[in-house]
């Protein structure tokens, strides 16, 4: 089938971009975005212009490099699937498509469909991560997990890290994937050792780069890792939870330093020789 296709084209961070128009000739409903971008690329090598730069890897939905706005749906018109694997086939003879990074303030476009990211990483940087020693591999297998609690940890790690939540958001919110990580390791007994200074951590830089949920709902059917919209309630009692720890474990020490203080200057009546305490004792 013949496609006419209006592509996002941008030098540089800095370049304001516009959109190019194309036309692929013999673009097959079975091919994936990427294979139409790489036919599209393939014309433009041979016709001496600069190809489209576009992020990809794997092919199979897992790695999370792709993303791309087609038709102003982040990753393409069909829900829960990465650009990867979106086929050509709700696009008809003679159509027009449009092509365009992901759109999102927290990801600024590097180079035409290629996006910064990085925000995400910075979140997992924060927290996401265990510090338990498992040493071998047989001794972290000896661990005992409950079942339901393995698996529903098995669904919340199949983020793959793509940004498609964000791109979908109205707010650029990242909870759904922030979500996903707290979820999945404050699920494991692994992920106790730090799971309250984890998401303080985790969410106060998501807040840095982010913007802010207001439940939308946008996210879930954007992401192709199938996270459930309840992930971002855990993530949220999970950090109420923290941050009342986290005042239950300051407080003592506060008052500590009350009492501490008090010790050192004496009672009131003390902290002047001419003073007696109430009743003349
Ligand atoms: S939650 Fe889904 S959409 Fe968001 S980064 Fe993870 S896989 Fe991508
Ligand atoms: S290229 Fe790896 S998920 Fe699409």
């Amino acid at each position: 089938m013949r496609l006419q296709l209006e592509v996002w084209r941008q030098d540089h961070a800095n370049d304001p971009g516009r959109f190019e128009r194309y036309q692929v000739d013999e673009a097959g409903a079975e091919m994936s975005v990427l294979e139409l971008l790489d036919m599209l690329n393939a014309q433009l090598v041979d016709e001496g212009r600069e190809p489209v730069a576009f992020d990809h890897d794997c092919r199979e939905g897992i790695c999370g490099s792709c993303g791309v706005m087609v038709e102003g749906r982040p990753h393409g018109p069909v829900d829960y699937t990465p650009s990867c694997l979106q086929r050509l086939r709700s696009f008809s003879d003679g159509d027009t498509g449009r092509i365009e990074p992901f759109r999102s303030e927290a990801f600024p476009v590097l180079r035409d469909l290629v996006v910064d990211r990085s925000g995400l990483d910075r979140i997992i940087a924060s927290g996401g991560y265990v510090s338990t020693p498992t040493n071998a591999a047989t001794e972290a297998l000896t661990m005992p997990v409950n079942r339901n609690e393995a698996d529903q940890a098995m669904d919340f790690a199949a983020c793959i890290g793509c940004g498609a939540c964000v791109a979908a958001c109205p707010n650029a919110a990242a909870q759904l994937f922030t979500g996903a990580k707290v979820a999945h390791m404050a699920s494991l007994p692994q992920g106790q050792v730090e799971r309250a200074e984890r998401v303080r951590a985790m969410v106060d830089t998501m807040e840095t780069d982010f913007g802010s949920c207001t439940n939308m709902g946008e996210c879930e059917p954007a992401c192709p890792a199938d996270i459930p919209l309840r992930v971002i309630a855990e993530l949220n009692r999970e950090y109420r939870k923290a941050l009342w720890q986290h005042r239950r474990t300051e407080e003592p020490d506060r008052r500590g330093i009350r009492w501490l203080s008090r010790l050192r200057t004496g009672p009131w009546w003390q902290s002047d020789p001419d003073e007696r305490p109430p009743g003349g004792g």
